[in-house]
């Protein structure tokens, strides 16, 4: 209204032409608005149209002129969107959608259309660094609504998105799918970046163009989850990004059970992005007034590679996601691999003094320490007994704990209380509370199976194991908690609803280790899976760290830690030396540096020269440890591309540094025949470069009095020597005082 007034007021061209672009803006804006999610990079634009559908305008780089972002459809000249909801922030099933949706449902009168429209939105202010946008949609019809949340950490260029669906409709709706986010991406090409594997062999990528059709990544395991597939993936625009180069959007869902993720290649050639719980075998029955929220999905978007991305992850995860991400960590011995179920007292009393001879923080006792009437003396028993088992421990964990003090040692302790064997008193006293189909033959996952997380009582047990655990044992200084079987025969006698077993159990997992943390803020936990089982940010929001492979041949791990680094950061990487491979124990303690340092040996056997090997180490370690932690990574030479693998951490001052270098390569003549270009440094700073864990009776190849600057280092490199007989060469950087 105002801006026709002004028009009929002015008869000066100019002034006619500038009120009628007012009037035009103005008009836009009150039919079209736009809802940009900005990070200090990026920008995801959502616009409502004047049909009130809430479509993505824009996934990319920031532009700094925001009422450019209106001109940004002009710009493409694509074919026909005929339904005008192919770019959809959430796509619904059954209306005039024609591409994979993000939500199908039942109403309640058996309808199984829905059209979600436009109804509000806000931005609030988390902090000064994350803002929560939240978008809530709503049914033509039906008293149906989603709110798609939005969350910012805008420093590390992160973006949590999911949504919470609810209705009002007389009866229950069925949710038959329920993604977390729905994203849209406009390039030439696609490429998918994915990982799959096994027991011992996590993280292989796998490198493909995305062709039209649709890509699902997914699980349907249960619990442990990731151990065929992990919801981790990269998707890099127009070519593979490489280390320092490209547009990459790194993608990831929090979540401890089965997730899909849908990348499907329209005929418009976008690419849309579904990512949420799999919706396999898990129908969701949702009550009138009752509320269902998803998963996050996390994204970063970096357009300097997949290194940059990594650092906003590494950024975000200690800042905001892990157990005491900022903090420290406890080193260790651990008897797994040195005693496997057979020890006793006196056994660990030795392992005690090992571990201080060592030189590490603290002793964690593996599995094997409990139950009686069926000992676990193997894994075919007693798993679910949480017990002392008297024989091996007639004084108890108690007396052990007291014990390790009295080293001076810290004592850590080994669970895998979701767990039991049929072979003991627990599935013997209950067992409706264990996952199992009722007439079926059972089927065991390293013979045991999984308890009913879904049901309360069971989520009262397995607090109580831990609890138990730590009322008695204050001074309790470390859990590992394990998870070695999928579900098969997923049944519960808790629930009326068979299809939300998936569902609820991890609900279950979670509302248990919320009660952990609520009572045990800070003892340290590491998540493992048999491996790499679980990998994903909303259980490390329990866990200080986690285990990547119970494949710890340090060839192999290089492979691994590399893969697992882009996602995650060193800090919460559990990497322990062990007699996993043929190489020597500073190449495998070396390799096991780049993270979370353990052992898992038999420190007695050592000769005296690897003992005072590793007893260096540790302390080497303990001075750059705050350096791998909480400084940046870059990786310098790709094994899967050279004959060395090269690392180096930074701290953020860029002073202090320490650069890991590795032969991955037996061929004749392999190692570092060109210098490794060293990346992050201060080009006008001086940096000493010297040699560290030597092994007994060698000399470094290094001249450690010479300076470079940093515009040196990046430019032309430096050579850390690598090749046959020099295999695992770690370098300390300082900056110079010139
Ligand atoms: C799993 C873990 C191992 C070890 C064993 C114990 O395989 O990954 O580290 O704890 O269980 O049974």
């Amino acid at each position: 209204m105002k801006q026709v007034m002004l028009l009929f007021r002015c008869n000066h061209r100019t002034i006619v032409f500038l009120a009628l672009s007012v009037c035009f803006i103005a008009r836009a804006s009150a039919q079209e608005i736009l809802i940009p999610v900005e990070t200090k990079t990026n920008a995801l634009v959502l616009k409502v149209s004047p049909t009130k559908d809430v479509n993505i305008l824009y996934l990319g780089e920031k532009l700094s002129h925001s009422e450019e972002y209106n001109n940004i459809s002009g710009a493409y000249r694509q074919t026909a969107d005929y339904s005008n909801v192919l770019a959809s922030a959430y796509t619904s099933a059954g209306s005039r959608n024609l591409a994979e949706p993000a939500i199908a449902v039942v109403h309640a009168d058996g309808n199984t259309s829905l059209d979600l429209r436009y109804s509000s939105h806000k931005t609030e202010r988390v902090d000064n660094n994350s803002s929560l946008t939240s978008v809530v949609l709503k049914d033509s019809l039906y008293p149906f609504w989603v709110t798609l949340y939005y969350k910012t950490y805008v420093k590390e260029d992160i973006v949590e998105q999911w949504c919470v669906i609810r209705h009002k409709e007389k009866g229950q709706v069925t949710l038959s799918k329920f993604a977390s986010a729905n994203l849209q991406l406009k390039a030439g090409s696609y490429w998918l970046r994915q990982y799959h594997g096994d027991w011992a062999r996590e993280m292989q990528p796998e490198e493909t163009l995305l062709t039209h059709g649709i890509k699902t990544l997914d699980s349907k395991l249960g619990t442990r989850a990731n151990l065929f597939q992990p919801a981790l993936f990269m998707v890099s625009l127009d070519k593979p990004a490489t280390e320092d180069e490209g547009t990459v959007l790194f993608g990831s869902l929090s979540w401890t059970g089965n997730f899909r993720i849908d990348l499907e290649v329209d005929y418009q050639d976008n690419l849309r992005l579904l990512a949420g719980m799999n919706n396999f075998a898990s129908t969701y029955f949702l009550k009138s007034g009752e509320e269902f929220t998803t998963p996050a999905f996390l994204y970063t978007l970096s357009h300097q590679g997949k290194g940059k991305a990594s650092r906003n992850l590494h950024d975000w995860a200690r800042n905001y996601r892990l157990v005491d991400g900022k903090g420290t960590r406890l080193t260790l011995l651990n008897n797994w691999e040195a005693t496997y179920f057979n020890f006793n007292e006196e056994k660990l009393a030795a392992l005690l003094k090992d571990t201080k001879k060592l030189g590490v923080d603290l002793f964690l006792l593996d599995d094997g320490w409990f139950a009686n009437k069926y000992p676990r003396n193997d894994d075919h028993a007693g798993l679910g007994d949480w017990e002392e088992n008297r024989q091996k421990l007639p004084n108890g964990i108690s007396y052990l704990v007291k014990e390790a003090t009295a080293n001076d040692v810290k004592f850590g302790i080994w669970i895998e209380p979701e767990m039991v064997n049929p072979k003991s008193e627990l599935y013997e006293k209950h067992p409706d509370w264990i996952i199992r189909q009722p007439g079926r033959e059972e089927h065991y996952f390293r013979n045991q199976l999984v308890l009913d997380l879904s049901n309360p009582k069971v989520q009262d047990f397995v607090f109580g194991v831990v609890d138990g655990l730590l009322e008695k044992n204050p001074t309790l200084a470390y859990i590992k908690w394990d998870c070695n079987a999928v579900i098969y025969n997923a049944y519960s006698a808790h629930l009326k609803n068979q299809t939300h077993l998936y569902i609820e159990y991890v609900r279950g997992l979670y509302k248990v280790l919320e009660r952990i943390r609520g009572k045990y803020p800070t003892v340290p936990m590491m998540l493992c899976s048999g491996g790499g089982g679980r990998t994903d940010y909303a259980a490390l929001q329990y866990f200080t760290e986690y285990w990547p492979s119970d494949n710890t041949d340090p060839l192999e791990r290089i492979f691994i830690q590399w893969e697992y680094s882009y996602f995650f950061p060193a800090i919460a990487s559990s990497n322990h030396v062990t007699d996993w491979g043929r190489q020597s124990i500073k190449y495998r303690t070396d390799v096991a540096m780049m993270g979370k340092l353990g052992f898992d040996i038999v420190v007695s056997k050592l000769k005296p020269e690897e003992l005072a090997y590793c007893q260096g180490a540790v302390k080497q370690y303990d001075s750059v440890k705050a350096v791998i932690w909480q400084g940046d990574q870059y990786r310098l030479t790709d094994p899967r591309q050279n004959s060395v693998a090269s690392v180096l951490y930074l701290d953020k001052d860029k002073a202090n540094g320490v650069l890991f270098n590795y032969l991955v390569s037996g061929r004749f003549a392999a190692g570092s025949t060109l210098p490794i270009r060293l990346k992050g440094l201060a080009p006008e700073k001086s940096y000493r470069l010297r040699e560290v864990n030597l092994y007994p009776g060698t000399t470094s190849s290094i001249l450690s009095d010479k300076t470079y600057t940093g515009e040196y280092l990046m430019t032309v490199g430096f050579n850390p020597d690598v090749r046959s007989g020099r295999n695992s060469v770690v370098i300390k950087l300082t900056q110079a005082n010139r």
